[in-house]
């Protein structure tokens, strides 16, 4: 199974939800079931590590990030099985480069239990509890996704 994470920039939030859904398919051993990657529907950022308060909040939890931005391509669709996006904004995005495979694209909360329909917020333009909101978040969602395995498809 292959696994695509999507934001806006690709160094908040799909970098910490590619970190977590790693790490929680590590303590549950299903690691080598699972391809996972992130990129983000810009190139604004490209090629850098994830933002300073995002490494921040994830050293904090143990987790080391270590990937390098880039933008979302047309191949990525053919690639993976799954692409999981952050808000509304990224899945119009998303779904916009390639029409035809809009059944890959849907909200990474969709595929927990209790937290279907839940934005990510955005947390560049804010402060560093902004960044803790969303590892709290992201964190509960990917441990769901771990344990459940309950993909729609
Ligand atoms: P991300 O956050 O989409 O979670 O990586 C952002 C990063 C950069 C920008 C916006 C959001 N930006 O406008 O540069």
């Amino acid at each position: 199974m292959n696994i695509l994470v999507i934001c806006l920039g690709n160094i908040c939030r799909s970098p910490m939800a590619e970190g977590l859904l790693l790490k929680h398919l590590h303590e549950n051993h299903k690691f080598s079931d699972w391809k996972v990657d992130s990129c983000g529907t810009s190139n604004y950022h490209q090629g850098e590590l994830a933002d300073p308060r995002m490494l921040s909040t994830a050293k904090k939890h143990g987790i080391k990030l270590t990937h390098r931005s880039r933008q979302l391509k047309v191949e990525d669709f053919d690639e993976f099985d799954y692409l999981w996006v952050m808000d509304e904004q990224n899945y119009s995005d998303v779904v916009s480069i390639c029409p035809s495979k809009k059944d890959k694209v849907d909200l990474i909360s969709n595929f927990s239990k209790s937290y279907k329909g839940q934005m990510i917020p955005d947390p560049y333009f804010g402060d560093q509890n902004g960044f803790d909101e969303v590892y709290k978040l992201l964190d509960h969602i990917c441990a769901e996704i771990v344990q459940g395995l309950n993909l729609k498809y």
